[in-house]
C-alpha cells in the first residue's frame, strides 16, 4: 500500500480494550533477563571461531610508511595479521567505500590502501585462536608513518566552512532576515557550542563473519540491517543477495550502529582470507570512540529579534560542524528552528568544516538534540530580557502553520504540553529572577524547554503467516535496539488480527526476512508497524475471498473473520496449510503536504552548590504528544533514557580532542562521563492522548528521540535560574559554573 491519504478508523481505533497502548511487559524480557537473548558476539555452533583484534592508527593524517608484522605473527596462537598489503578481498579487488545508509559514507574502506584519514583508523587486524592472544600480539605490530599536516580543531577553521556538497537543504531564507533583525526593538545575538559526544551504547560494536560459497553472513549489531547488507555488498562488489546480516538483539545503538563499521568489514576480510573460517571482532571500548562514529562538535549562532510584547519578527540560526574529508554528514542543528516558532523573517544555515578527525555521524536525534541546546536557551535569555515568563514567550510565538514550508501541521500539541507540564510541575512557584531560592549552601532553580523532533516514514515490507492453529507469525528485517519493537509489533498484530498477544510471534533482525526500515530516526515503530498493518489487510483480503465475502465488509474479531452475517475462525480458514502474505508499505506525499513533528515540554529543578559549582538535577518532568503510544511502558522507558542522556549532554558529556594527534583522549567510560544512577533523579513522563492520521495508518508519530530534544536546555535554564550563571559552552562543568558572576561563593 502507498500511504497517500489517511486510512480512517482501523481495528486499533475500534478495539476499546486492545493490547495496543497498554504497558505490556517486553515479550523478549525473560530471554534478556536470563541471558538467552543472543547478541552479536555470542553466536556459536558454526565451526571454530578465530578472534580478530584491530590495531589503530596513531596519526591524524598521512600514510603508512612501513608495517612490520613479523613479531606479532610469531606469537602463540596467531593465525594471521591482516594489513592493506596482504588483504585478500573477494575478486582480489580492494574493498570500496561503502555507502552509509544515513551518515554520508565512511572515509576509508578498511585496509583499502596505505592512507590514514584519522586517528584510530584500523591499520591491521591480528587474528588468533583466542581473544587474549590476538590482543597481546596486536601490541607487537610495528607501524611507521609518513604524517601529513592536519587540522582537527573546529573553531580556528570556521572560515573554511562550506555548505555540504549535494545537500540543497543546508540553508533556508524567508523574508528579509537581516533588515528585520536590525529593526527589532529587542534583540538577542548569542553563540552556543556543543562538544563531540559519544553514543556510548552498552553493547560494543561486534561482528562474527563467515563466508560459505562466496556468500557472506554477518552476525552483527546493526540498527538498519537491510541497508547494512546493501552497504556490505557494495563494499565487496557482491550481489545484494549474497550478504546476510543477522542482528536479533542489539544492546543500544543511538545512531552509532546505523552504519556498517570496521568490526564488520574487518571480520569479513579476515574470514575471507581464512577460506571462510568464522572470525569474531569485538571492538574494545577504547577503540570505539575513534574507530566508529561520534556526534560532531557544533558552534551555533542564534539571533532573535522581537517586539516588546515578545512576538518574534526575526529568527536566525547558523550552525558549523566538522567532519572527516569525504564525509557529508553535517549536524543539522538548525532544522528544528525552521518549524518551531512563528516569525516572518527567518534564516538558517549549516556549514561543514573538513577536519582530520574520526567520523562524525548521526547520534540520537541528530539536529534537534544539540540544536535545541542552543535555541531553547536563547528563548530563555530572550524571555528574561523581555521580562516575560518563558512558557508565555513560547505561547506568543505559536505558528498556525509551518512558517517555512507554508503547509499545515499534521498535528501539534506544543502548547498543551507546555500547559500540562507547567501545571504538574508547579511552575508558578518559580522565582523569575536568579539567585533567589536557597537550600542551605545550594542555589535552587527551575528551567523549562520545548521538545520537538521531526517525524519520518520509510518503506517497509512484512511477512505475515497464519498458522493452521490460528496463531500468527510476523517476519521482517526490522530491529529491536532495546526500544521494545518485538513487544509493540506483537501488540499491533494482536489488535489488528483480533488475537491475544500470546498468539503472535514476531521474528526480526535478519535480512532473510522481508526488507524493512530498521531502527533509526524514530521512524522504526511507525514504518515497520505500517508494513504489518498492510500485511494484515492483505491477509483479510485472502481470507475474505476464501470465505466468499466482500473484503470491504470483513473484520478480524476474537480469532475469527467476521462479515456479511458470517463468522469463521482463523483455524478453520487456514485449514491444514499455513497462509502467507507480504505487506508492502510505501510512504506517500503526506510528508510534503503536512509539516510533521512530535512535540513535548520539559521542566527541571536543579540545585547548584555554592562552594563547588556542582549541579544536581532534583526533579524532571517531560510531557509529550507523539501520536498514538503503542506501549506505555516501553515508550516511557525511551523517554527516561532521553532525559538521562540529556542530563549527560548538559552537565558532563564531552569527548576531548588532543589536536597534536587528532586523538580523543577520554575514550572510555571512566573518563567520558555519562550519567550514573546517582546523577538521575526521579523522572515523571506524561503522554497526552493524540492520534495523527497524516503520520501513518497507525496514527502514531516518532517518539524515541523526542525524549532527549530540549532536555539539556531545560537543565541549563534551571542552572541559570538557580545561580545566575549563563553558560553557553556545553557541558556545564563545575569550573564554568564557578567562573560565573557572584558575590557569595561564586
Ligand atoms: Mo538514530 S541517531 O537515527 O539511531
Amino acid at each position: 500500500m502507498e500511504f497517500t491519504e489517511p486510512v480512517g478508523d482501523t481495528a486499533l481505533d475500534q478495539r476499546a480494550d486492545g493490547a495496543v497502548g497498554k504497558p505490556l511487559d517486553r515479550v523478549d524480557g525473560p530471554l534478556k533477563a536470563t541471558g538467552r537473548a543472543t547478541y552479536a558476539a555470542e553466536y556459536a555452533g558454526f565451526g571454530e571461531v578465530a578472534y580478530g583484534y584491530p590495531v589503530p592508527a596513531t596519526i591524524a593524517r598521512g600514510r603508512i610508511a612501513d608495517i612490520d608484522t613479523r613479531e606479532a605473527e610469531r606469537q602463540p596462537g596467531v593465525v594471521t595479521v591482516l594489513t592493506w598489503r596482504n588483504v585478500d578481498p573477494p575478486h582480489g579487488q580492494a574493498p570500496r567505500t561503502p555507502d552509509g545508509p544515513t551518515s554520508g559514507k565512511k572515509a576509508v574502506p578498511e585496509l583499502g590502501d596505505a592512507r590514514v584519514d584519522h586517528y584510530g583508523q584500523a591499520v591491521a587486524l591480528v587474528v588468533a585462536e583466542t581473544f587474549e592472544q590476538a590482543r597481546s600480539a596486536a601490541r607487537l605490530v610495528r607501524v611507521t608513518y609518513d604524517p601529513d599536516l592536519h587540522e582537527t580543531e573546529l573553531r580556528p577553521n570556521l572560515a573554511r566552512g562550506a555548505a555540504p556538497q549535494g545537500n540543497d537543504e543546508a540553508d533556508s531564507l524567508v523574508g528579509d532576515f537581516d533588515s528585520a533583525f536590525e529593526a527589532a526593538p529587542v534583540r538577542l545575538d548569542v553563540e552556543y557550542s556543543t562538544p563531540v559526544q559519544s553514543h556510548a551504547m552498552m553493547e560494543p560494536h561486534a561482528t562474527i563473519a563467515a563466508w560459505t560459497d562466496e556468500r557472506l553472513t554477518l552476525f552483527t549489531s546493526n540498527q538498519l540491517v537491510s541497508a547494512g547488507a546493501g552497504s556490505v555488498a557494495t563494499t565487496f562488489r557482491l550481489p545484494r543477495d549474497r550478504v546476510r546480516l543477522v542482528s536479533r538483539f542489539i544492546g543500544g545503538g543511538f545512531g552509532g550502529k546505523l552504519d556498517v563499521w570496521s568490526d564488520a568489514i574487518l571480520a569479513a576480510l579476515a574470514s575471507h582470507r581464512l577460506k571462510g573460517r568464522p572470525v569474531k571482532v569485538v571492538l574494545p571500548r577504547t577503540h570505539m570512540f575513534e574507530m566508529t562514529g561520534h556526534r560532531p562538535q557544533t558552534i551555533q549562532r542564534v539571533r532573535l529579534g522581537a517586539d516588546h510584547d515578545g512576538r518574534l519578527s526575526a529568527i536566525g540560526h547558523d550552525v558549523w560542524s566538522g567532519n572527516n574529508p569525504d564525509e557529508t554528514f553535517t549536524e543539522p542543528a538548525a532544522k528544528v528552528t525552521r518549524t518551531l516558532y512563528a516569525a516572518p523573517h527567518r534564516r538558517t544555515t549549516h556549514r561543514l568544516v573538513t577536519l582530520d578527525v574520526p567520523i562524525g555521524c548521526s547520534m540520537r536525534a541528530p539536529g534537534e538534540a544539540v540544536g535545541m541546546l542552543a535555541l531553547e536557551c536563547a528563548m530563555d535569555e530572550l524571555a528574561e530580557r523581555l521580562g516575560l515568563d518563558p512558557v508565555e514567550l513560547r505561547r506568543r510565538n505559536e505558528p498556525d502553520r509551518d512558517p517555512e514550508q507554508g503547509v499545515p501541521y499534521s498535528s501539534r500539541k506544543l502548547i498543551a504540553c507546555l500547559d500540562e507540564g507547567a501545571r504538574r510541575f508547579g511552575w508558578q512557584r518559580r522565582h523569575p529572577r536568579p539567585r533567589q531560592v536557597r537550600d542551605g549552601r545550594r542555589w535552587i532553580g527551575m528551567g523549562m524547554a520545548a521538545a520537538s523532533r521531526s517525524v519520518a516514514l520509510k518503506p517497509s515490507k512484512c511477512r505475515l503467516i497464519l498458522r493452521p492453529d490460528g496463531s500468527a507469525v510476523v517476519e521482517l528485517a526490522m530491529t529491536d535496539i532495546g526500544t521494545g519493537t518485538y513487544t509493540i509489533l506483537t501488540q499491533i498484530a494482536a489488535d489488528l488480527l483480533g488475537l491475544a498477544p500470546d498468539r503472535v510471534t514476531v521474528r526480526m533482525g535478519d535480512t532473510d526476512f522481508p526488507e524493512a526500515s530498521g531502527s533509526g530516526g524514530s521512524f522504526g515503530a511507525n514504518s515497520s508497524g505500517s508494513a504489518l498493518y498492510a500485511a494484515t489487510e492483505e491477509l483479510k483480503q485472502t481470507l475474505a475471498r476464501r470465505m466468499g465475502i466482500d473484503p470491504g465488509q470483513a473484520r478480524f474479531e476474537d480469532g475469527a473473520l467476521v462479515g456479511a452475517g458470517l463468522s469463521k475462525t482463523l483455524e478453520a480458514l487456514a485449514r491444514a496449510e499455513p497462509i502467507e502474505v507480504v505487506g508492502d508499505f510505501k510512504p506517500g506525499d503526506l510528508a510534503e503536504k503536512f509539516s510533521q513533528q512530535s512535540y513535548g515540554a520539559h521542566f527541571c529543578e536543579v540545585a547548584v552548590d555554592m562552594d563547588t559549582g556542582e549541579t544536581r538535577v532534583r526533579r524532571f518532568l517531560s510531557v509529550h504528544a507523539a501520536g498514538r503510544i503503542f506501549n506505555e511502558k516501553t515508550a516511557r522507558s525511551q523517554c527516561l533514557g532521553g532525559v538521562t542522556m540529556g542530563i549527560g549532554a548538559a552537565l558532563t558529556e564531552e569527548v576531548a580532542l588532543d589536536p597534536r594527534f587528532g586523538a580523543y583522549v577520554n575514550h572510555d567510560l571512566a573518563e567520558y562521563h555519562v550519567p550514573a544512577h546517582a546523577d538521575v533523579p526521579a523522572i515523571d513522563i506524561v503522554f497526552l492522548p493524540e492520534r495523527d492520521d497524516k503520520a501513518s495508518p497507525l496514527k502514531a508519530k516518532g517518539l524515541g528521540e523526542l525524549g532527549i530534544c530540549g532536555v539539556g536546555a531545560a537543565v541549563a535554564n534551571a542552572v541559570y535560574n538557580a545561580c545566575g550563571v549563563r553558560i553557553r559552552d556545553y557541558p556545564l562543568t563545575l569550573d564554568k559554573v564557578l567562573s560565573g558572576p557572584g558575590e557569595e561563593g561564586f
